[in-house]
């Protein structure tokens, strides 16, 4: 089944929305298979945000996600990489929608309090970078027959 890596940022973090961001994916309906919270090493943001490498605000979004610690998961169901991002609502959290978690907790694009992998490739990429495979546990929710046709 489809999995995405999800991070609470730093800002997520120090306003205390954990609970809040997990409550949105667990009553969605994915199923929780990995989570950890932990410190950023600098080489691990870099290579998480290797993509933008040589956009201008690189370093401080660098700066950013290794100031203060995070929140690494990964949700699996169907569809989840799209939902996922739906869930997120846009980059720059003035123009999210709300009912988003960006359109209801945010306001400025570099304190956008989650990440969420933008493709199914992107998010197998990003998941054998943040997580060991022993680190991930895979289950059959009992709740399944009524999430799913
Ligand atoms: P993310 O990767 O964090 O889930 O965000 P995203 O896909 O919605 O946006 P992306 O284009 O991948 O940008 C990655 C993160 O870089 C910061 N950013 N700052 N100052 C700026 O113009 C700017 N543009 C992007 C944001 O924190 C964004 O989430
Ligand atoms: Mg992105």
């Amino acid at each position: 089944m489809e999995r995405s890596f999800i991070m609470i940022k730093p800002d997520g973090v120090q306003r205390g929305l954990i609970g809040e961001v997990v409550q949105r994916f667990e009553t969605k309906g994915f199923t929780l298979v990995g989570m950890k919270f932990m410190a950023v090493p600098r080489d691990l943001a870099e290579q998480h945000y290797d993509v933008h490498r040589d956009k201008p605000f690189f370093g401080g979004l660098v700066d950013f996600i290794t100031s203060s610690p995070v929140v690494a998961m990964v949700w699996e169901g169907d569809g989840v990489v799209a939902s996922a991002r739906k869930l997120i609502g846009a980059t720059n959290p003035l123009t999210a929608e709300p009912g988003t978690i960006r359109g209801d907790f945010g306001i400025t694009i570099g304190r956008n309090l989650i990440h969420g992998s933008d493709a199914v490739e992107t998010a197998q990429r990003e998941i054998a970078l943040w997580f060991k495979d022993d680190e991930l546990a895979g289950w059959e929710p009992s709740l399944k027959g009524w999430l799913y046709e």
